[in-house]
């Protein structure tokens, strides 16, 4: 999956932009259902052109419903991970767009082909910068599902991050692998990303993000970007909800 398209015509989109051009207004054809998922994931090709990549495609009329976590927000928390992430720079999440699809609206992601050699298990403690950087991120988005199968390590070294269909909780519900730095200060290039992403939550990116949240939810967003540029330190379990993922992988 995700390999250069057959077609000779065809080619993968050259950067985020044009990958998220091509998410928006492409031709999905679905091509299957990823088995062990707890929600409909779908799995395509996305076209426009002579563009084509492979996607992934949640609609929301798929979501199993959760007790913490209002029905049919999932679609709108994965995109808001992704403008959080946009706003960031650091490319954790793959391009992500809202948009309808054969199943009504949902969340269509570009899928990124991860690099089979590497053995999770053992990636997952390293003290890696781009597993820093999404560290930080799921602190800032309150991640409650940073397993190993949502850490995809690519070939040239960079990491992304896929499922964040449940983040942005009121509630402290960070759950991830990545604790290794907790209590450990946060780089200075990833505080100074910090102190612009408050101002953008306080301006366009705050409201952008109202499109998919609570104002609560963003307000909490703010506060805990605040938290991290007063402490200046990686958050540590907060000991009142399981801090690890369960299963691991
Ligand atoms: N954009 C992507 N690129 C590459 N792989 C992906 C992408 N999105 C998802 N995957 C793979 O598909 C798996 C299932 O997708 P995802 O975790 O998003 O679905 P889910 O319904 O939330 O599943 P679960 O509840 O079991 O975690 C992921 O663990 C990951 O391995
Ligand atoms: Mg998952």
């Amino acid at each position: 999956m995700g390999e250069q398209p057959l077609d000779p015509a065809l080619r993968a989109p050259g950067d985020d932009a044009e990958a998220l051009a091509l998410l928006r207004d492409g031709e999905i054809d679905l091509e299957g259902r990823m088995l062990d998922a707890s929600n409909v994931t779908l799995v395509g090709t996305v076209r426009s052109g002579d563009l084509a990549a492979e996607c992934v495609y949640k609609p929301v009329a798929g979501e199993r419903p959760l007790w913490d976590f209002p029905d049919g927000t999932l679609a709108g928390r994965e995109i808001s991970a992704f403008l959080v992430s946009q706003a960031t720079g650091w490319r954790v999440v793959p391009p992500t767009v809202l948009r309808e699809g054969l199943f009504g609206p949902g969340m269509v992601q570009l899928w990124v082909d991860g690099d089979p050699e590497v053995d999770l298990a053992e990636y997952v403690r390293r003290d890696d910068p781009a597993l820093r950087r999404m560290a930080v991120f799921d602190a800032v988005v309150n991640n409650a599902d940073r397993k190993g199968g949502h850490i995809i390590p690519m070939p040239d070294g960079h990491a992304y991050g896929v499922d964040h269909g449940i983040c942005f909780s009121v509630d402290p519900k960070l759950r991830t692998l990545l604790w290794r730095w907790a209590g450990r200060p946060v780089p200075l290039a990833a505080l100074e990303v910090l102190e612009q992403l408050a101002d953008d939550l306080r301006g366009d990116l705050g409201e952008e993000l109202h499109e998919h949240l609570t104002r609560r939810e963003v307000r909490c967003t703010q506060q805990r970007v605040a938290e991290l540029l007063r402490t200046k330190l990686h958050p540590e379990p907060s000991g009142e909800w399981p801090a690890l993922p369960w299963p691991p992988f």
